[in-house]
């Protein structure tokens, strides 16, 4: 009997055993095409701007003016650019009508439940501690929280770059932040600004895709697929109790609303 078994059992993951999963449908399309619209932004921006920052010494037979190849990289990083800042308008809006998963309630620490998951979070995620995490069905309060910076990040880095486009620019709209270097004191510290804070992207991707795989492998909910589908695979005690807490919060509401 034994050895038919395949090599990884339930026996070897016991965690598996007796679960009743529910598929509930977490991420909406329009939060799907942001993430990866913006991951690719993103991505664009990243080698784009570093190139810009430390342009390789190119060699080439060719007539000097005939060759555009920084033309060409500049231009990537700007149409880059217009992407990303579109897409991250859209997200704002959609904080505001998506699901309640979507919303910036997700993302703000106003209340002390919030701060005492970041704080579970931290000791799973971070210090390795064997206990029970709180296992959410949405974002958990600590990464809602990172991507809360991560998105005032993004606005850092809107008003920076369009800041430094304003004067390359014709058009009306870049140059509504003509007086973002001013405020810099110049061109050259804003460029410095800019370039810096893109170390936090760099650092946000390698953190943010190290931890959504290990959630993915010990939690077995189906997190990395979650974005592609929008699905994921939520404990049938899990789901009731978010829901119980989507009502209780609801109710809340509706009695505050009241009462004004
Ligand atoms: C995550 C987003 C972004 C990243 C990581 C990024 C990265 C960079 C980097 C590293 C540089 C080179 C700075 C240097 O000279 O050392 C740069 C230049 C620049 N970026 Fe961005 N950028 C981003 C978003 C934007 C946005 C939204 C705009 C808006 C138009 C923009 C416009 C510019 C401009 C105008 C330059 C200067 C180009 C030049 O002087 O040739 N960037 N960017
Ligand atoms: C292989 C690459 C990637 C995978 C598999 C991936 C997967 C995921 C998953 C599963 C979530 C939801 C996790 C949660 O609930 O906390 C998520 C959220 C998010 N990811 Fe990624 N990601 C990738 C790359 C990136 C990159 C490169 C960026 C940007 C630099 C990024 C930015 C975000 C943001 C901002 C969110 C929050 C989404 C929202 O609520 O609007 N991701 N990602």
């Amino acid at each position: 009997m034994n050895q038919t078994r395949p090599k990884y059992t339930n026996k070897t993951y016991p965690v598996m055993l007796g679960r009743k999963l529910r598929r509930v449908y977490v991420w909406e399309l329009p939060v799907r095409v942001f993430h990866w619209l913006n991951a690719l932004a993103i991505v664009v921006l990243c080698v784009t701007g570093y190139l810009i920052g430390n342009p390789p010494a190119i060699m080439s037979g060719n007539e000097a003016s005939e060759q555009y190849i920084f033309g060409t990289i500049r231009f990537i990083h700007f149409a880059a650019a217009y992407v990303f800042f579109f897409n991250f308008l859209f997200r704002i809006y959609w904080g505001f009508v998506g699901n309640k998963y979507a919303r910036w309630r997700n993302f703000i620490p106003t209340t002390r439940r919030y701060w005492k998951e970041m704080w579970e979070v931290m000791k799973v995620d971070i210090f390795l501690e064997r206990c029970r995490e709180h296992v959410s069905v949405g974002h958990n309060a600590m990464a809602g929280f990172i991507y809360f910076i991560f998105f005032l990040m993004s606005g850092i880095m809107v008003i920076t770059g369009f800041g430094l486009y304003a004067s390359m620019s014709t058009w009306w709209f870049p140059k509504l932040f003509a007086w973002v270097p001013g405020l810099f004191g110049g061109d050259f510290v804003l460029r410095n600004w800019h370039h810096a804070l893109m170390w936090f992207f760099i650092l946000f991707t390698i953190v943010h895709v190290y931890l959504v795989m290990y959630h993915d492998y010990v939690e077995g909910r189906g997190e990395i697929s979650s974005m592609g589908g929008g699905w994921k695979f939520i404990e049938e005690a899990q789901f009731q109790e978010d829901l119980r807490d989507t009502e209780e919060q609801e109710q809340k509401k509706k009695k505050e609303a009241a009462h004004h």
